[in-house]
């Protein structure tokens, strides 16, 4: 990748070197020419040259940039000593608003990842504080950086595939016990929520950007079937959205970890739209009147828009996409493709449908107070 002239190169910072972060490294690596990985940071001093010796990042400008990296345990000292441009948020989730909010505060724009906060106000909150500060918010949400979604969302948005009907979300995304015990935080009401909350998110984020709307009413339930866990392994329900559509859900990690499987499908007046991504192949059926797939002409028009060598690197590393998009919306001052609107949107959705299984009841949306993951609590799970 050559240096374009006059092309800034923006410095950025990853607080929290775990198992998500292996992916923001190689996406920055991937990127050298216009993002310089400056910092790591990690409560856990000996995560940070972990986390690089597992990744096998390379290219001349990250080699380069490896050897002046700084490491920090304190993340306020490497915001007070590095100003970087970017902050990668990779921590439990529990702990995002704080740190989000000390790093916009700061003047960072920031790389947020899913979900955006524990509760709908601070989620609100943060996107309100990024346009005081001028900065943006781009979401971990990969789903939206698949190759041909972005197309797809603008087609939808252009009524092309005419009035949306309803919509159908899987997420089988097994995930064993020892996936659970590998950290504190996880599986818990106070910092990471379930299977809707971790996993799910993407999915409820996914179906707003293709269905070009928002939730406005949610329906669900929740329950642990088989994980050792305090808070829901399998989530089913239903969504209404404002332009009319129906979306039903479910959402688990309750099904064997050795075979994820997510789809999306959407009926529209005047396509069928399938999306799925199965033990890792992803694939794609868009069905128009005639019953013609245009996968491929939307794979056509998605090289030729991005080109070939983005098409791989978005597939292999969706967080690549992400990176690129960031720097996208800093330089040109435009707005991420997963913007911190997206982040609240997705984090009402899964609140609403908590909030239904709590109450029993179907609650409209957005939900007017604050609403806390960690009240499911209260829930007696079966
Ligand atoms: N977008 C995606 O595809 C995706 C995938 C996986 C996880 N995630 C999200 O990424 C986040 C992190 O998930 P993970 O699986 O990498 O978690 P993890 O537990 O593997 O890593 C978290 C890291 O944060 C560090 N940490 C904890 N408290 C800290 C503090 N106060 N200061 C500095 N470091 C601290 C821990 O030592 C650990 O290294 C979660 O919000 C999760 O939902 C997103």
């Amino acid at each position: 990748m050559s240096q374009e002239i006059n092309q800034p190169r923006l410095n950025a910072a990853i607080i929290g070197c775990g198992r998500v972060s292996i992916k923001h490294i190689r996406a920055i690596a991937k990127l050298g020419d216009r993002i310089r990985l400056c910092a790591l940071v990690d409560n856990n001093p000996d995560a940070p040259s972990h986390l690089l010796s597992s990744c096998k990042a390379g290219g001349k400008y990250f080699k380069a940039d490896k050897a002046t990296l700084k490491t920090y345990i304190d993340y306020k000292e490497m915001l007070s000593a590095e100003k970087p441009d970017i902050v990668a948020i990779a921590l439990p989730s529990g702990l995002h608003y704080q740190i989000a909010k000390d790093c916009l505060m700061a003047g960072a724009n920031i790389l947020l990842e899913k979900p955006m906060t524990m509760s709908n106000k601070t989620s609100r909150e943060l996107y309100e504080l990024a346009q005081e500060q001028g900065k943006k918010i781009a979401m971990g949400h990969i789903y939206r950086y698949f190759p041909i979604v972005s197309l797809l969302a603008e087609d939808m948005g252009n009524g092309v595939f005419g009035k949306v009907g309803h919509g159908s979300v899987v997420v089988r995304w097994g995930h064993g016990d020892d996936y659970y015990s590998q950290a504190a935080w996880r599986g818990t009401w106070k910092s990471d929520g379930g299977a809707l909350m971790n996993q799910t998110v993407h999915a409820l984020d996914l179906m707003c950007y293709l269905m070009q709307s928002e939730a406005v009413s949610a329906n669900g339930t929740i329950a642990r079937r088989f994980r050792n866990m305090e808070a829901e392994d399998t989530a089913m329900g239903v969504f209404h959205f404002a332009n009319g559509a129906l979306c039903q859900v479910e959402g688990t990690t309750a099904t064997l970890p050795n075979d994820h499987e997510a789809s999306f499908f959407i009926n529209a007046e005047k396509a069928n739209i399938r999306i799925g991504l199965h033990k890792g192949k992803p694939s794609y059926s868009i069905t128009n009147t005639k019953g013609k797939n245009l996968a491929f002409r939307y794979l056509r028009r998605y090289i030729k828009q991005y080109g070939f060598s983005h098409l791989i690197s978005v597939a292999k590393n969706p967080h690549f996409g992400i990176y690129k998009d960031l720097y996208q919306a800093i330089t040109t001052n435009s707005n991420p493709i997963a913007d911190g609107r997206s982040g609240y949107l997705a984090v009402d959705m899964v609140l609403g449908f908590y909030r239904s299984a709590l109450k029993k009841n179907e609650v409209e949306l957005p939900l007017p107070n604050e609403f806390k993951v960690e009240e499911m609590a209260k829930l007696e799970l079966r």
